[in-house]
């Protein structure tokens, strides 16, 4: 991070609230690959295209449309980013991590990040939910280093409960009144684009990871760092390198989140609908 790069995602973050008609959202969510049809239940106020936000740009990824949506989501105005940005397609930061600065400077201070990942703990299996109670970074990079902004936060963030405890209880719950099995654990994300290989999904085991994924990490890390509550969702669409004959497939991903849809999109809708946001800043 850099001052021009703050001072770019700055006025970045006003012009996207000036087109929105500075609304006052208490909670996001960042909708990855196959979470989209969470938003089929909110009535959406209004949808910008990332393109039309020139920090966010286009993405060729299937699966990752770029929107960005004001919902009603019952007692909750919701910002809602469908489809993100990754590491391994861009050569900054920025557009990665713009979604939780710009929900941060509209007051926001809870966010719920989802993605889908590789089962590497045994129990895991494709269609299963996870819930995100830790990270490790393996991604060899971390989106705060460089010249220490005080807009993003400390300069040594404390991370120790970055995926808040009561969020993560809300999510247990939410999904046990629409009964839906949650698993938890921990998230490992890795810059990708290729997936990993079998000694390396070996060691990510040892490390004590339960699945693997190409994002959030960034995302949870800043969100962390600017004072906001944090909560994680994995669909486990395969099980991390290929264990049968057939190759790991990004068609095969998409597949797996198409079949788990109505269980994530009726977990996120229950969460929301009962999310508590705390009036101050408590985790
Ligand atoms: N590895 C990394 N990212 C992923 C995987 C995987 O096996 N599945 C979905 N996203």
């Amino acid at each position: 991070m850099n001052p021009l790069q703050t001072t770019y995602l700055r006025e970045q973050a006003e012009r996207v609230r000036e087109r929105l008609g500075n609304p006052t959202p208490t909670v996001a969510a960042v909708l990855g690959s196959g979470w989209g049809a969470a938003l089929d239940d909110w009535r959406i106020e209004q949808t910008l295209a990332y393109e039309s936000i020139p920090v966010l740009g286009s993405s060729a990824v299937k699966g990752h449309a770029g929107k960005l949506h004001l919902a009603d989501a019952d007692s909750h105005t919701c910002l809602i980013f469908q489809g993100r940005r990754h590491w391994y397609g861009c050569t900054a930061w920025d557009p990665i991590i713009f979604p939780v600065y710009l929900a941060h400077c509209l007051g926001v201070r809870t966010i719920l990040l989802t993605n889908a990942a590789g089962g590497i703990r045994d129990d895991l299996d494709p269609g299963d939910l996870m819930v995100i109670d830790d990270h490790i970074n393996a991604m060899g990079a971390n989106p705060l280093r460089g010249p220490h902004q005080p807009d993003w936060g400390p300069r040594f963030p404390d991370l120790t409960r970055l995926y808040t405890p009561a969020l993560q209880g809300q999510l247990m719950h939410a999904a046990a009144t629409v009964d839906v099995v949650l698993k938890q654990g921990t998230y490992l994300a890795v810059s990708g684009p290729s997936y990993e290989t079998p000694a390396e999904v070996r060691a990510y085991a040892t490390m004590g990871a339960a699945a693997v994924g190409m994002s959030t990490v960034p995302e949870a890390i800043v969100a962390g760092a600017l004072g906001m509550r944090v909560a994680g969702l994995s669909c486990i669409t395969n099980r991390a390198a290929a264990t049968g004959n057939e190759a790991l497939s990004h068609d095969e991903v998409i597949a797996i989140t198409a079949a788990a849809t109505p269980r994530m999109r009726a977990v996120v809708g229950a969460f929301i609908r009962d999310l508590d946001t705390p009036a101050r800043e408590e985790k």
